[in-house]
């Protein structure tokens, strides 16, 4: 019998939105995705025998992206919340997070989010830290497209103090950002990373779950989280 010409290899389209370092972000001068999520991505993908094609598109474009079937999933540093669960269906949680409050180093009024009231806030459009800080009274939030913007707009001073996840803005103040800035106040919210799949798509999202578990079984898992986050 002749052999079977190989099979072009399935596609995984996955939607990210690469400023949140260490999860997904392009070193300087690269056009590259890189980051724990990244890696983790291309695991499953692997695992699952899909080639990965990850696709660059704002954070608030993300679920709408996979509704219209534009993008398979999204690994995105994504909370899951009961309101995206609406929309999307998300995989086994695989990485825990938080939100916190970062302001200028030099600032030795604002001591947590209690004293925010008022205050200006930058956040990145769509995230759970914009809504943490739309429910902050009298504040004036502005949302940015990157948090590449919103961490540059604290340290101009045009904001108060920025809301984000605490191992991104952890990331970004051990890479240099602490000469300017620092977090005050405990861990907000404490929120689940999750991989999504359009709702209805629960053969995808199958899938995905059965790569993690034996990446995380495997030892694959911990040692992309060693490459990121150390021990
Ligand atoms: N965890 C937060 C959320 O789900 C922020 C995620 C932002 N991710 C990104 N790739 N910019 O809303």
């Amino acid at each position: 019998e002749e052999a079977k010409k190989a099979e072009p290899a399935k596609v995984l389209r996955v939607g990210t939105e690469p400023t949140f370092a260490p999860f997904e972000f392009q070193k300087e001068g690269s056009k590259e995705y890189t980051g724990f999520d990244m890696d983790l991505i291309r695991a499953i993908g692997k695992q699952m025998g899909y080639k990965v094609e990850i696709m660059n598109m704002g954070f608030d474009a993300l679920i709408p992206a996979l509704s219209s079937g534009n993008i398979d999933t999204v690994i995105a540093g994504m909370s899951i919340t009961p309101e995206r669960q609406e929309a999307v269906l998300f995989s086994a949680p695989y990485y825990r997070s938080g939100l916190v409050v970062m302001v200028q180093k030099n600032n030795d009024t604002i001591k947590g989010i209690e004293d925010l009231v008022g205050k200006r806030i930058a956040v990145q459009i769509g995230t759970t830290g914009a809504a943490k800080a739309e429910s902050v009274k009298d504040a004036k939030v502005t949302a940015f497209n990157t948090n590449t913007e919103a961490a540059m707009e604290l340290k101009n001073g045009g904001v108060d103090a920025v809301i984000n996840d605490s191992p991104v803005v952890g990331y970004y103040l051990a890479q240099g950002g602490s000469a300017d800035a620092k977090t005050v106040g405990d861990v907000l919210e404490a929120e689940e990373y999750g991989i999504a799949v359009k709702k209805g798509n629960d053969k995808l999202a199958a899938e995905i779950d059965k790569a993690l578990a034996e990446l995380k079984k495997n030892g694959e898992y911990d040692k992309i989280y060693k490459t990121w986050f150390g021990e």
